[in-house]
């Protein structure tokens, strides 16, 4: 099982050729995880060379089929996330021996899921379904189970999340904004996962 630190990087990649100069400003600023969205063309090859980042743990993020798991692995994936719950999806990270956080919105979705064995939930899209208060209140009658809060965070909401015990982690593009790397400014991305680590 993967250890999420509180701050989640979810990364949108244009071009591999970002992926190694990401890597690098995401160590320095002191991230130590990622997750990269399968969503672009870019995005098995940015994952590979991302992979490759000393001190990163890299994960696939929108990983909606089965297939996908395995490529996602394949290119060094230590987790896989998804925007909703498949079993399939929960199977194949099994079978490939890593960590799967399934997307859920509903308490009737968190309870198929912890029925599959799942406790690492990722609440989806966490500030249009009510932010952390939709969180507390889940979280108060699934006391077993972990929330990586994520979709339309921003920094100023950052610290009323983190501070629920049952949230684990808040994922975000905030700090790694698909612009920004496009555009090479790899400092600003670095400052902004540094303002993202202590989050006001
Ligand atoms: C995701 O894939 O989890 C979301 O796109 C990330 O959400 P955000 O871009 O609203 O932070």
């Amino acid at each position: 099982m993967t250890n999420f630190d509180p701050i989640l990087p979810v990364v949108v990649l244009d071009s591999a050729a970002s992926a190694e100069m990401l890597g690098a400003a995401l160590v320095a600023a002191g991230i130590r995880q990622a997750e990269v969205t399968l969503r672009t063309p870019a995005a098995l090859d940015a994952l590979r060379i991302l992979a490759r980042t000393p001190g990163l743990r890299v994960g696939a993020g929108t990983v909606l089929e089965e297939a996908q798991v395995d490529d996602a692995v394949d290119a060094g994936a230590v987790f896989v996330v998804s925007p909703g719950l498949d079993g399939s999806v929960l199977a194949a990270a099994r079978r490939r021996g890593v960590s799967a956080v399934p997307g859920i919105a509903t308490a009737t979705e968190l309870m198929r899921a912890r029925t599959l064995g799942v406790r690492t939930v990722k609440f989806f899209p966490a500030e249009p379904l009510g932010g952390p208060g939709a969180v507390k209140a889940l979280a108060s009658v699934f006391p077993d189970v972990s929330f990586i809060a994520t979709g339309g965070i921003g920094p100023q909401r950052a610290r009323e999340y983190l501070v629920l015990p049952s949230v684990i982690a808040i994922g975000g593009s905030w700090m790694v904004p698909q612009e920004t790397i496009a555009a090479g400014d790899f400092a600003a991305v670095e400052r902004l996962c540094r303002e993202a680590l202590v989050p006001g």
